[in-house]
């Protein structure tokens, strides 16, 4: 059912910093800071061969990366996230097999634009995984 990776999501404590490691040093192809105010995110995009990495850091002050932050204030990764064909059918398969869907269950348009959900990570191994319609 999943198919690609379609990136990592990174929770950091410093963005400008963060981005210009990855720049700088890691020579990877980073774009400008984007503003996800539905999300509680402000994202840097960094473009690698075959995925992408998510810089997140906290917007506004309900941002769910807060927390997040507070408990590893080196920053960490948050979540991974793999493609989907259908995110509808998706969802009910997963939550068939018990996997429970984060907020009301369904799916909301992501970061890029598509419809994106995210699975408990106690369901999966301790890791916060999102599906992503593409
Ligand atoms: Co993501």
């Amino acid at each position: 059912m999943i198919g690609k990776l379609n990136h990592v999501a990174i929770a950091v404590p410093d963005l400008e910093a963060a981005a210009a490691q990855y720049r700088d040093t890691l020579g990877a192809e980073v774009g400008p800071p984007q503003d996800e105010p539905d999300h509680g995110v402000t994202v840097v995009f960094i473009t690698l061969p075959n995925t992408k990495i998510e810089l997140l850091y906290p917007l506004g002050d309900n941002s769910p990366i807060a927390g997040f932050l507070e408990k590893n204030p080196s920053g960490g990764i948050h979540h991974i996230c793999y493609e989907v064909e259908d995110i509808t059918a998706a969802a009910l398969k997963l939550t068939t097999a018990g996997a429970r869907v984060l907020g009301d269950g369904n799916p909301k348009i992501g970061a890029h634009g598509k419809p994106v959900l995210f699975l408990h990570p106690k369901d999966f191994n301790g890791t916060l995984v999102e599906l992503e319609e593409v």
